[in-house]
């Protein structure tokens, strides 16, 4: 099967490399797909949150389409922080997914913070915008048991994550 399912923090690089994976297998005639928890939010979960319950069902939703495509021969990235062991290794179980890490100290992604989420994680709880559910910093992210592979884009350039990443889709 063709699903990958990458897994990290917000600003971990999940985006950014998954962008630039696809531009690269592009280039060599493949087909494939970027599925966003972004942009599935937006457009088909807008009545999730971000419970245990509801970024699974997110990741769910997210793999019921992944896998129509997987069908058709398109390779698919899950780009989401996907922060549960249980529901990757569903994902794994029944579409024989391949777990991408992509791995970020907080140090780091407090420092690049290109959404602003990590600095209203630490306003004050009656503060209007702060958050209270950030993961990596007041929520859950289980670190992966067993990743088929790992990038670390806080000691590793895009332009190297992005070629672990495609060498590795190519072995699969
Ligand atoms: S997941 O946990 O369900 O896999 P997903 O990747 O879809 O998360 O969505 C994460 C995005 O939602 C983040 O990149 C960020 O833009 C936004 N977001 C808003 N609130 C939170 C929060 N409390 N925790 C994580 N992400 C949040």
């Amino acid at each position: 099967m063709n699903i990958f399912q990458m897994t990290g923090l917000s600003g971990a690089g999940k985006t950014t490399i998954a962008q630039n994976v696809k531009a690269k297998l592009i280039e060599k005639g493949y087909a494939i797909e970027i599925l966003d928890g972004d942009v599935f939010r937006k457009n088909i979960c807008p009545d999730l949150g971000f419970s245990k319950k509801d970024r699974n069902e997110n990741i769910r939703r997210m793999a019921f389409v992944a896998n129509l495509l997987a069908q058709n021969k398109v390779i698919v990235i899950i780009s989401a922080i996907n922060p549960y062991n249980e529901i990757r290794q569903e994902l794994t179980k029944i579409y024989q997914a391949k777990t991408i890490f992509v791995e970020c100290d907080i140090q780091t992604l407090q420092k690049r913070d290109t959404k602003g989420l990590y600095k209203r994680a630490f306003l004050p709880k009656n503060h209007p915008e702060s958050i209270h559910n950030l993961t990596g910093i007041n929520d859950t992210f289980e670190v992966p048991i067993s990743p088929d592979l790992v990038v670390n884009t806080a000691s590793e350039s895009i332009e190297e994550s992005t070629s672990k990443v495609v060498d590795f889709i190519l072995k699969n």
